[in-house]
This record gives C-alpha cells, sequence and structure tokens, in this order.
C-alpha cells in the first residue's frame, strides 16, 4: 500500500513557537500517562512535520520499551535493544535515517504488520531530571519536499523532550504509585479470603462482576477500572473476625452475627486515612456493602442512593457470589433459586437499576462465573 500524502514546508520559527504554546498548557495539567504519552506524540509531529511520532517509554524492569498509540488499545511492548528506538535509547545517541530500508537497525517487520511504508526516521532519547534515559521520541516520514530529517529537527524534538520531561516524570511516577495501591489493595483482599478459606477466584469474580455491573449501567471504563480493583476488598475487615466466629460450620447466634458485622467498619477504619482515591474508593465500599437498598443493612442502615454507587454494585456481586458458592455454613444454591432471590430482593436489599442490569446481561455473569470456577 503506497501512501498518497501532502507535501508541507518546515515550520517557521512563529509557527513553531505556537504549536508549542498551544501544547504547552495541555501538556502541564495531563495527569494521565497515556494522554499525557499522545499529546506529547502529537506535539512532535507538528513541530517537525512528520507522518507519525510515538514517545517510546523504557521499562528498566523487564528491559522494554512500550507505548501506547490510541485509547483503548493495549499497549505496545518490544525487547528495550531492538530496532532503531532501542539503538537510539541503548546508546544515548539520537539517530538519523534517510532510507530505513538500507539500515540494518531497522526492523521491517513492522512494516510488513502495518502495510505502512518507512522510510525516513528520527530517533531521540530522553532524560529524567537525574539523567537517567527514560525512553525516546521517535518520528517517521519527514513530510516535506526533501523528505528527511535534519539538524533542526533534532533540536526542534529535543526542546519538546526536555520541555515536557517534567511532567511526564511526574505522570510517570504517580502511575507508579498508582499500580503499588493496585498491588497493595489486591493482596489485601486475597488475605481476607484466606482467612475465611476461599479460593482467590471468589476475589475475581466479584472485581469482574462489579466491573460489568458498572459497565452495564453507563459508567466510564475508568470508573469501572477502579471498582474492579477495589470491590474484592469489601471483606477486608474479616481479618479481625475470630475464627470460631468466620469459619463456624453453622448458623451464627446473634452475638457471633453481632460480632461478623463488625468487619464493615473494621474494613473502614483500616483504609478511610489514606487520601488516595483508590484507598479512599476502597474504604467506601468495606464501609458499605451489606447495606440494603431500603434501609434495613448495616452498619448504618442507610437507604437508596445514599448508599455509595460503588459499594450497591459491589453489593450485588457479592451476594451473586456468595449464594452460589458453597460456605462452611451453608451449600452452593442452584442457579435458579438466585435469580428467584434477586428478583425478589430487588428494591429491598438492592439497587432494581442494578438487578435489571444483572438479569438483562445474565450471559456475560455466567461467562465470568465459568472461567473463575472453584476447584
Ligand atoms: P458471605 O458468606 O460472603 O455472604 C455475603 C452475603 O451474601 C451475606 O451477608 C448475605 O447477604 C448473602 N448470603 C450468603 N449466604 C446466604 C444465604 O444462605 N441466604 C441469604 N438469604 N443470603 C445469603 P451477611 O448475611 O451480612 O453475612 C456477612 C458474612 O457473615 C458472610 O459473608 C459470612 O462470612 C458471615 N455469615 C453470615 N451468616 C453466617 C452463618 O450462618 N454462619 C457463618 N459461619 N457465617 C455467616
Ligand atoms: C523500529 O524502531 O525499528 C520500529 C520502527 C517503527 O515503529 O515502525
Ligand atoms: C470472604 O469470606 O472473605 C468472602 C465472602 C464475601 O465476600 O462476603
Ligand atoms: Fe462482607
Ligand atoms: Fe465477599
Amino acid at each position: 500500500m503506497v501512501m498518497q500524502q501532502t507535501i508541507k514546508d518546515d515550520l517557521t520559527p512563529e509557527q513553531t513557537l505556537k504549536v508549542i504554546f498551544s501544547y504547552a498548557a495541555k501538556i502541564a495539567s495531563e495527569k494521565q500517562l497515556d494522554r499525557l504519552l499522545m499529546l506529547m506524540a502529537d506535539m512532535g509531529r507538528e513541530l517537525i512535520s512528520a507522518d507519525r511520532c510515538t514517545l517510546w517509554i523504557l521499562d528498566q524492569k523487564n528491559n522494554e520499551l512500550w507505548t501506547r498509540v490510541a485509547h483503548g488499545v493495549d499497549e505496545i511492548r518490544v525487547p528495550a535493544q531492538k530496532g532503531v528506538v532501542g539503538y537510539s535509547v541503548q546508546n544515548h545517541a539520537p539517530v538519523y535515517i534517510d532510507d530505513a530500508y538500507q539500515d540494518p537497525r531497522f526492523n521491517q517487520e513492522v512494516d510488513r504488520q502495518t502495510g505502512y511504508r518507512t522510510k525516513s526516521i528520527i530517533c531521540i532519547p530522553f532524560e529524567n531530571s537525574e539523567g537517567q534515559i527514560m525512553g525516546a521520541y521517535q518520528a517517521i516520514n519527514k513530510r516535506t519536499s526533501s523528505g528527511v530529517f535534519t539538524q533542526k529537527d533534532l533540536e526542534y524534538l529535543t526542546l519538546a523532550a526536555s520541555y515536557t520531561g517534567k511532567s511526564l516524570e511526574a505522570a510517570m511516577l504517580s502511575n507508579e504509585i498508582e499500580e503499588t495501591q493496585k498491588e497493595i489493595i489486591f493482596s489485601m483482599g486475597e488475605i481476607g479470603e484466606t482467612r475465611s478459606k476461599e479460593t482467590g477466584n471468589h476475589v475475581k469474580r466479584v472485581a469482574e462482576y462489579s466491573y460489568l455491573l458498572a459497565r452495564h449501567i453507563g459508567m466510564s471504563d475508568e470508573e469501572a477500572e477502579l471498582l474492579r480493583i477495589v470491590s474484592p476488598m469489601h471483606d477486608i475487615g474479616k481479618v479481625a473476625i475470630p475464627d470460631s466466629v468466620l469459619n463456624k460450620a453453622g448458623k451464627l447466634t446473634d452475638e457471633e452475627y453481632d460480632i461478623m458485622k463488625r468487619h464493615t467498619i473494621i474494613g473502614y477504619n483500616l483504609l478511610k486515612n489514606s487520601h488516595r482515591h483508590i484507598m479512599r474508593a476502597a474504604a467506601v465500599v468495606a464501609h458499605e456493602h451489606h447495606e440494603k437498598w431500603n434501609g434495613t443493612g448495616y452498619p448504618r442502615g442507610i437507604a437508596g442512593d445514599d448508599i455509595h454507587i460503588y459499594a450497591r454494585i459491589t453489593a450485588v456481586a457479592d451476594v451473586f457470589d456468595a449464594l452460589g458458592s458453597e460456605r462452611v455454613y451453608k451449600p452452593a444454591w442452584q442457579l435458579d433459586r438466585i435469580l428467584d432471590f434477586f428478583q425478589e430482593e430487588s428494591g429491598r436489599h438492592f439497587d432494581p437499576v442494578l438487578v435489571d442490569a444483572f438479569l438483562e446481561n445474565l450471559d456475560e455473569f455466567l461467562m465470568i462465573r465459568d472461567s473463575y470456577r472453584d476447584l
């Protein structure tokens, strides 16, 4: 496939400043790493009149370079020493190539897969404030009549990289903190489960059911992702419930049930002091997942919209899973009985909007149940 492209001129100094100014504010206020990468790539592409521009980030731990080209698309990863970008990063040096197919560093496989024809390439590595390599800017196919990248392009891309380095560093740091929070939260959820002799699959199922419900009531993918992380944490407070109650083989006495109910407040107290938004969401879910739509739940007896939507969703996910699973105190219920229960409890225990979303998309929930079955 041959690309028909309009020929462009290099930007004048005035135009260059205009491009930088128009991106500067957006870049400075962008905290989301993948959106930032795309903004920076767009800025680089405009600055040097390239057809494509990609910002590659070095992942030291896995010795890979990764990037993201569009929303919803998974990140792309390549070994950190491969190709032109790998060469540039490994050697801490810029690379210009006028004809990629004449250069042994170029990996033609990428073109073969995309049908794109790479001709000229410029690639410059960039560093963080401590002088460590963070990744590289790579632009492909100069769109001016000369068709090749120049020393000026190198200067502009270097400028763009240094201009945006701070924002990028900040976004990468908060990305890392977020990844760490997710890991901590997930292991805490698993600790809660281990204590009550359940498999890790309960955690995974509740996470996936919650995500599905959130999406089906129109929540954004970002928020549904947050819920996927925090919903399996709802029972973290069970770590403080004595074994004699938690794993009692029969029905709880009233006193024992009162002790059991404290897992909501204990979980909330464990999580509430963090200001991090993931932790705050987890705290709300731990606190409110046994509240009921009609106000007869615990610990506070709040009702309707006063119960946070994350907790209302987790309640449906948790009870659907609890009923279908064997517990020390009860056998697993058959699906018919579970569905009858949800119909009866719609508007009583559960938010009716969520019960509808659940029943209308039952096949998807059953697929999750099947793929994370307890062995
Ligand atoms: P869990 O076993 O994970 O159950 C979570 C929720 O699912 C329950 O919250 C309840 O809303 C629903 N659920 C589970 N099994 C049944 C059932 O057989 N019938 C009905 N109608 N609903 C059911 P709940 O009741 O607030 O219980 C919270 C936790 O307290 C339970 O988590 C479990 O760990 C413990 N628990 C509750 N009842 C008993 C019991 O009789 N014996 C023992 N050993 N533990 C119990
Ligand atoms: C490479 O660096 O060899 C890959 C070039 C591309 O992204 O097309
Ligand atoms: C557990 O006991 O940790 C799982 C039960 C639940 O999620 O309510
Ligand atoms: Fe619970
Ligand atoms: Fe649970």
